[in-house]
C-alpha cells in the first residue's frame, strides 16, 4: 500500500472536500463518534480525526481531514492536500449545484495532490429522497468517466457512512 508506515502500523491521510453544507463534518462525526448535529456550524480552517481499523492483521490508522467548503474559511490549500493518499468528494443529492461543482473539486485535487489518490465520490443526504436532484445514474456516469469510486450516504440515518470510509481505507491498503 501507499502512505507512511511505522513498523506494523500504517497511517493514511484522507481528505474530505466538497461544497459548504453538503455534510462533510457530519459524515466525519458520524463515522468517528457516532454523532450527528442538525444545526452544525460551517467549518472554519481544518480539523481532523484519527480512526483505527485492522486489515489483514495490520493496524491501519486513517487520519481524516475536514476543511471548510467555503472559500473564505479555508486554510492554506496545499498544506491540506499534502501527503493525502485518499480523498472523498462530497455533494448533496438534494442540491444539484453541489454536484455540478464536483468537477471543480476534482481539478483542485489534481493540482495539489502528489499521489494518485484513491478517490470516492460521495452523494450525501440520501435520506432526502423526496428532494432528490441528482440521480444515481448521472453520478455513476461521472464516477466512471473520472475513475472514482461512488457511494450514496446519509450522515443523518447512518446509511453507508462506515462503508464509505472503510472502502477508501481498504483500497489504499
Ligand atoms: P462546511 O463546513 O461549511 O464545508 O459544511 P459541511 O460540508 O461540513 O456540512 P455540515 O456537516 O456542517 O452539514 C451541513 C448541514 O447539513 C447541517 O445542518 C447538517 O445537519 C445537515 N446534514 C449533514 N448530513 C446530512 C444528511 O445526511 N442528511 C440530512 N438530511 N442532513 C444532513
Ligand atoms: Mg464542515
Amino acid at each position: 500500500g501507499h502512505g507512511g508506515s511505522d513498523g506494523d502500523d500504517y497511517l493514511f491521510k484522507i481528505v474530505l472536500i466538497g461544497d459548504s453544507a453538503v455534510g462533510k463534518s457530519n459524515l466525519l462525526s458520524r463515522y468517528s463518534r457516532n454523532e450527528f448535529h442538525l444545526n452544525s456550524r460551517a467549518t472554519i480552517g481544518v480539523e481532523f480525526q484519527t480512526q483505527s481499523m485492522v486489515i489483514e492483521g495490520k493496524e491501519v490508522k486513517a487520519q481524516i481531514w475536514d476543511t471548510a467548503g467555503q472559500e473564505r474559511f479555508r486554510a492554506v490549500t496545499s498544506a491540506y492536500y499534502r501527503g493525502a493518499v485518499g480523498a472523498m468528494i462530497v455533494y448533496d443529492i438534494s442540491q444539484k449545484q453541489t454536484f455540478e461543482n464536483v468537477e471543480r473539486w476534482l481539478e483542485e485535487l489534481r493540482v495539489y495532490s502528489d499521489f494518485s489518490l484513491v478517490t470516492m465520490l460521495v452523494g450525501n443526504k440520501s435520506d432526502l429522497e423526496s428532494l432528490r436532484q441528482v440521480s444515481i445514474e448521472e453520478a455513476t456516469d461521472l464516477a466512471e468517466r473520472e475513475g472514482l469510486f461512488f457511494i450514496e450516504t446519509s450522515a443523518l440515518d447512518s446509511t453507508n457512512v462506515a462503508a464509505a470510509f472503510e472502502t477508501v481505507i481498504k483500497e489504499i491498503f
